[in-house]
């Protein structure tokens, strides 16, 4: 997928959205590259949410925010997750066609298996919005709510370097990698961004992957499954650090971060620095304990808020907002609307957490 800025910063406020007149590229595009957003439809409309999975905490809170937000804007709103199988988020995005949804926002299990499913909705007029991951080599889709992928990546690989260089004394370093699902568009381009930072320090030497596993083929942890990390840790661990110490590891989430830091302990291994993705509750307790190293802070309020402004503007027939970039999908240039993940460590967690109660109450 390439990728092209329009020259915009990534939009951290959901606000300056509202500023925003006219989108680059996607399905309903006019001539002169702005939405045609003519239609609009009724204001308690019905709105689809197609989730992957509620397998790790974004997602659950994804499903609970989204019913709220919706319901408080004036919609109905239909949520479901799909348990990670292809074939059940197909039919559940087919019923939300039949049941008369005017938006349907998916996160895809698989970026590449919707296409067929979300051309019949566009050919019933249906606009389609994908949440937090990319929908792929498909022209029925509208526009993206996402986090920054690679940007994700580079945090995630700097944060690497850095606990390293704070809790394990000078370099060089024993470290392993870990990528998230493969099927999952997200996965390969946290993989890319963090390999962006850490390549170039395992060619100069102050990185060693002992295993010498560096494509993402070889790391990539099949439906994010923490039990297939957990195991793969567990064989790397007793294949090749039976006499050695292992420094850090790059996780893909934070699920996979405690399954990596469970695994080490098991082996006898000092605490590794492992960074993670999303500040779960677990993590976010692990970090303040001094344990997993740092995570990736991606709010979702902010995210379905976003989400929630986009369909507002559809609602009433609206031009989208301006996006952040466009990225091709295979098929199309498709409107991202891309805001800032964050890194938290022990150090900025009450400062990132300021504005999250629930959060902010783990931290004692
Ligand atoms: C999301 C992460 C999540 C992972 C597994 C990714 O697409 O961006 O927040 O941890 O899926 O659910």
């Amino acid at each position: 997928m390439k990728r092209k800025s329009l020259g915009l910063v990534a939009m951290a406020a959901v606000g300056a959205l509202a500023l925003g007149a006219c989108s680059g590229g996607g399905r309903g595009d006019t001539t002169d590259g702005t939405t045609d957003g003519t239609s609009g439809f009724a204001a308690d409309a019905t709105i689809g949410i197609s989730l992957p999975w509620l397998g790790t905490q974004n997602w659950k809170e994804a499903q609970d925010l989204f019913t709220t937000q919706l319901t408080d804007a004036g919609f109905k709103p239909v949520v479901q997750a799909a348990d990670n199988k292809v074939t059940q988020q197909q039919s559940q995005i087919e019923s939300m066609i039949q049941s008369g949804a005017k938006v349907i926002v998916v996160g895809p299990i698989d970026g590449k298996q919707l296409g067929s499913v979300l051309e019949s909705a566009a050919a019933e007029g249906v606009k389609i919005i994908g949440y937090d991951r990319m929908i792929e080599n498909t022209e029925a889709v509208d526009a993206v709510v996402q986090f920054g992928s690679i940007r994700t990546g580079e945090l995630q690989g700097q944060s690497l370097l850095d606990g390293l260089a704070e809790r394990k004394g000078p370099g060089p370093y024993n470290i392993e990698l870990f990528g998230g699902g493969p099927a999952d568009p997200n996965a390969p381009n946290f993989f890319t961004g963090a390999m962006s930072v850490l390549q170039p320090k395992i060619d100069d030497g102050t990185l060693v992957v002992v295993s010498g596993q560096t494509e993402f083929t070889q790391v990539a942890t099949v439906d994010w499954s923490n039990a297939e990390a957990q195991k793969r840790m567990d064989s790397l661990l007793s294949g090749f650090y039976a006499d050695k110490k292992i420094d850090g590891v790059l996780a893909p989430n934070d699920g996979i971060a405690r399954a990596i830091l469970t695994s080490a302990e098991g082996a006898g291994q000092d605490v590794p620095v492992v960074d993670g993705l999303d500040a779960e509750n677990e993590s976010v307790v692990s970090i303040w304990e001094g344990k997993q190293y740092s995570t990736v802070a991606k709010p979702t309020d902010l995210l379905v808020a976003q989400t929630v402004e986009l369909i507002q503007a559809l609602q009433q027939g609206n031009d989208l907002p301006t996006p952040s970039e466009s990225v091709d999908n295979g098929k199309i240039e498709v409107p991202v609307y891309a805001l800032d993940p964050v890194v938290v460590t022990k150090d900025n967690a009450e400062e990132v957490f300021a504005n999250d109660p629930a959060r902010l109450a783990l931290l004692k």
